[in-house]
């Protein structure tokens, strides 16, 4: 028997709801609260938003659920995960190449991740203590210093690797079930004071009437990738959590209840940010800095700004959290199942190799704000277009060739179980399809369109 047979068991989840919390955690994070509002509001608000949910149900459900059943099938890591399925379906071990990618992206990732967790950990403190102060200088003050900026990417890289190493039930399985409770009340204490602030309804509209005039190409390669992105797509950490899915579990309406519950809070963090934003005469489309710089003047400005502003930014730095350790979890699960480090021990490492790599986003910052590592980019955006808009698109297009044509039929009906035909003749469908298709054409019509 080859090598396979011998890797290290990683134990499951216990009961049904660890997988759905873990799965949501992962997928809700920066993406939905900060990278969402403020990508609607640069791409023509409901417009984005139209696209954006499209792409959810066309390409990101399908892949989904091709990711669970990988992963439940094995046990193991996308990168051993992908080896079984294949060996199994008589097919090339190549396929494994898409658990390296998507161990890559997951490091490169958690680097710039990890950073700007740790600007919204800064913030709790800062939105405590503003009165009167600028937020742009504020803003400046932050990220200007690459010792602040490096000692809160520290503390944030610490407690997320203490999370991975405790385990998958000890550790993540633990932390999910006190986190996501959490996000959820505060984030519905945040959209009633959306609703409070006089600018609920201009942000409603805003989010939803479609304007298409700010349509482009880029804009369905922002969505998808946003898509990619928000479900934790492309890379293994949902193949990664389906590993320790209890195999009663039915993949098809867990998968659908994780995007739409990822879907759901990216509309409510739109919900309670616009109205703050409209209700104060700030402009709605300012980009990434809509969060810590437009937003934080409404906290600064509005009264009782210095408790509802640090609990705004709480809610982002535990929706933070639970994304970071599933970024972690493939690497660690991979180095552990192979016996070659402990649990705690390839946390470590894998910490300490992001963590490294994380010190040139935060130069990006300030010191290296003008050295370019792609073209036209600087270190922050070259390792979010890398893993972003390059591997994350490509692992799922990938994931979903794999399942959709290469992955023994007997082996896939055996993970989704009784299944209603009209549906899994749809996702069939879409994941042979759809899903790899359309990352084709919007590829294609980024670079050359
Ligand atoms: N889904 C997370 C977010 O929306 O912030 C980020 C993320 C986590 C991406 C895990 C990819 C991943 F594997």
């Amino acid at each position: 028997m080859d090598t396979l047979s011998k890797l290290k068991s990683h134990g499951s989840w216990v009961g049904r709801w660890t997988f759905i919390l873990a799965a949501t955690g992962s997928a809700v994070g920066l993406g939905n609260i900060w990278g969402f509002p403020y990508k609607a509001g640069t791409n023509g608000g409901g417009a984005f938003v139209l696209i954006y949910l499209l792409c959810i149900l066309a390409i990101g459900i399908p892949i989904m659920i091709s990711e669970i059943i990988i992963g439940r099938r094995s046990g193991n890591s996308p990168i051993n995960a992908m080896r079984l399925a294949a060996r199994d379906s008589n097919t090339t071990s190549m396929w494994q190449l898409v658990g390296w990618s998507g161990i890559i992206a997951g490091i490169l990732i958690l680097s710039f991740y990890s950073v700007i967790a740790g600007i919204c950990l800064n913030y709790i403190f800062l939105a405590a203590a503003s009165g009167g102060v600028d937020s742009a200088e504020q803003f400046g003050n932050v990220t200007s210093s690459p010792i602040n900026l490096l000692t809160w990417h520290t503390i944030f890289m610490l407690i997320t690797c203490s999370v991975v190493s405790a385990g998958i039930h000890a550790g993540i399985g633990r932390v999910v079930k006190v986190l996501m409770p959490m996000l959820g009340i505060l984030l519905i204490f945040m959209v009633i004071n959306g609703i409070l602030s006089g600018g609920f309804m201009q942000a409603f509209a805003f989010l939803f009437a479609p304007d298409f005039s700010e349509v482009d190409s880029n804009t369905f390669l922002s969505a998808m990738g946003q898509a990619f992105f928000s479900l934790s797509l492309g890379m293994g950490s949902i193949m990664a959590y389906g590993a320790y899915m209890p195999k009663e579990q039915k993949i098809i309406s867990t998968s659908f209840t994780v995007a739409s519950l990822d879907t759901l809070v990216a509309i409510f963090a739109g919900l309670a940010i616009f109205p703050i934003i409209f209700a104060f005469g700030l402009e709605p489309n300012s980009g990434p800095g809509l969060v810590f710089e437009s937003l934080q003047t409404a906290f600064i400005e509005m009264d009782y700004g210095q408790i509802i502003g640090p609990i705004f930014f709480i809610l982002l730095s535990i929706a933070a959290l639970s994304s970071s350790i599933s970024l972690l979890e493939p690497g660690v699960a991979f180095i552990s199942e192979e016996g070659l480090l402990s649990r705690k021990n390839a946390a470590i490492l894998i910490s300490l190799v992001a963590w490294f790599l994380g010190i040139g986003t935060a130069l990006s910052f300030n010191i290296w704000s003008d050295f370019n590592l792609t073209p036209g980019r600087n270190f922050l955006d070259s390792m979010d277009f890398i893993a972003n808009q390059i591997l994350l698109p490509l692992g799922g297009m990938f994931i979903a060739i794999f399942v959709g044509w290469f992955m023994d039929k007997n082996l896939i009906k055996e993970e989704l179980g009784n299944v209603n035909p009209v549906l899994f003749g749809l996702w069939k469908f879409f994941v042979r399809f759809i899903a790899p298709l359309a990352v084709a054409v919007i590829f294609y019509n980024a670079i050359f369109g």
